[in-house]
Parts: C-alpha cells; sequence; structure tokens
C-alpha cells in the first residue's frame, strides 16, 4: 500500500511562500484505481510527485509517504531509486516530453530493464517485447526498432505504459495519461489501465479533470481543492450522493473542471 499521512508541501520562491498542500492523507492499494480531481492548481501533480520523490529542492515537505511500509523519508538515495521505476512507476500527460526522440522505443523501454536488473540484451528484449505486448502494441517486434515520431499519439503513451509496466510494478502514479488524446484513444487507454488493474493487480493513482473520465475508470475518488481534499468516497458515491458542497458544485459544472 501507498499511504500518504498529512502531508504539507510549501514551495519558496524569492519572498513568497505557496501553500501547495495544507495536511493532505490518503492510501492506494495494489488492485484498485483511485482518482485525484480537482481543478487546476489544487494539488494533483505536487501529491503524485512528492511520492515519486520528484519535487524541487526548495519545496519544503513535511508529514509522511509510506510505500509498502517503507518511510520515504528515512529511505537512502539508492533506495529510492530502486523505488522508482520498479515498485511504482509514472505515466504523464505528454509521452513526447519523456520518450527520447533519438532512441528507438524498444531500447528505451530496455534501459528500464537494465537500470534495475543485471542480465543480457536479448534477455532484457524478450522483456520488453512481453510489456508491449502487455500495453497492447500491434508488432512489438517492428516497433521496438522504430522512433517516437514514426508512432501515433495513443501509440506513443502505449509505448510509455509498456515502459512503466516492464518491471512489474505494483502501482502507477498516472499524471493526466489522457488528457492530450482524442476521445477514442483516449478510450483505449482507459481500457489499457483498467486490464493493468485486474490481470496484473497494479494499484494506479489517475489523475484527471474529467468526471467523464473518473466515472468510466475509478473505484475510489479524492477531491482536491486549493491543497485539500474536500472528499473521499467511492465513485458511486461521489456521483449519487457527494457529500462536500464542493462536489455538489463540480457535478453541477459537469464534466471539465
Ligand atoms: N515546482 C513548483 N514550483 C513552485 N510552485 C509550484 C511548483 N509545482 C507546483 N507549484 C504550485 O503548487 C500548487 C499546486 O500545483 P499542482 O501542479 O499540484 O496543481 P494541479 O492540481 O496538478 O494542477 P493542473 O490541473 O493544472 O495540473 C499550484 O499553486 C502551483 O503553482
Ligand atoms: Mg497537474
Amino acid at each position: 500500500m501507498i499511504k500518504v499521512e498529512n502531508l504539507f508541501v510549501k514551495f519558496y520562491i524569492e519572498n513568497q511562500v505557496v501553500e501547495a498542500l495544507k495536511g493532505v492523507s490518503f492510501h492506494l492499494n495494489q488492485g484498485e484505481i483511485v482518482a485525484i480531481v480537482g481543478e487546476s492548481g489544487s494539488g494533483k501533480s505536487v501529491s503524485c510527485n512528492a511520492i515519486m520523490n520528484l519535487l524541487p529542492s526548495y519545496a519544503k515537505v513535511e508529514g509522511s509517504i509510506f510505500i509498502d511500509d517503507k518511510n520515504l523519508a528515512e529511505l537512502s538515495k539508492e533506495e529510492i531509486r530502486k523505488i522508482r521505476g520498479n515498485i511504482v512507476s509514472m505515466v504523464f500527460q505528454e509521452p513526447s516530453a519523456v520518450l527520447n526522440p533519438l532512441i528507438p522505443v524498444g531500447e528505451q523501454i530496455l534501459e528500464t530493464v537494465l537500470a534495475h536488473k543485471d542480465i543480457s540484451y536479448k534477455e532484457g528484449k524478450e522483456i520488453v517485447i512481453q510489456a508491449m505486448e502487455s500495453a497492447k502494441i500491434p508488432d512489438p517486434e517492428k516497433r521496438f526498432y522504430q522512433y517516437p515520431h514514426e508512432l501515433s499519439g495513443g501509440l506513443k503513451q502505449r509505448v510509455v505504459i509498456a515502459n512503466a509496466i516492464v518491471n512489474k510494478p505494483k502501482y502507477i502514479l498516472a499524471d493526466e495519461p489522457t488528457t492530450a488524446l482524442d476521445v477514442t484513444t483516449a478510450s483505449g487507454i482507459l481500457a489499457l489501465f483498467q486490464e493493468l488493474k485486474e490481470k496484473q493487480n497494479i494499484g494506479i493513482l489517475f489523475i484527471t479533470h474529467d468526471l467523464g473520465v473518473v466515472a468510466q475508470i475509478a473505484d475510489r475518488v479524492i477531491v482536491m481543492y486549493k491543497g485539500e481534499i474536500m472528499e473521499e468516497s467511492d465513485v458511486y458515491q461521489i456521483f449519487d450522493n457527494p457529500k462536500s458542497q464542493y462536489t455538489k458544485n463540480l457535478l453541477a459544472s459537469r464534466v471539465h473542471v
């Protein structure tokens, strides 16, 4: 389980302090999809980045983050490196921002394998092909050698997902992974996340602006506003019987937050 307890994040920039998170607590189990929704600037990405220890050095973090009962604050850099991309991986909005345009996509995924395992190119490549198959990339043997610009946006995002699952993680943190895609492509990616949850028992933290996406994919929902959690409920409760006024307003304003 990933457990976030009473997390505060402040950014100190020049004379200003931005309080991005003001005491946030939540958890993510394996085999479930938890959506975080909230308007821009509510602290969704900061929550995700804190779990991955990816906040800039000028961020002050208080509170605790546990990954399978290990307190992140007590781990060495090397131990955190082993967790990242191995136990917990991330998928972002823009695959092009993550993929290196100069390296064939399969080799990029292979780098992720070889960063954590001491095996040969051939063994590694087999693992990569399997991950590409799990990510439903057609003709993975051919795609392995292609460059990002040869793939569609949806296929690029599948490559990023193949890269995220190649080391068999327990958890994926997905920060608006379908926002940059058209509706049809996005729904294919949502179906893939569902399958990864069901078949590989991966726990997925899914950040989105889109309540339609929440309804389609989430088991539980966390509603954030200005660095605080307004409400946390199962997905039926959020739509049928929202507790907080903020959630009610969100539903009334429909789909896009
Ligand atoms: N690296 C940073 N340096 C300074 N302030 C930051 C940084 N990252 C985030 N913030 C601030 O922290 C707050 C929360 O930002 P965050 O990126 O988590 O919002 P978000 O909910 O992900 O929004 P969006 O939907 O636009 O992605 C915002 O006020 C933002 O300006
Ligand atoms: Mg964000």
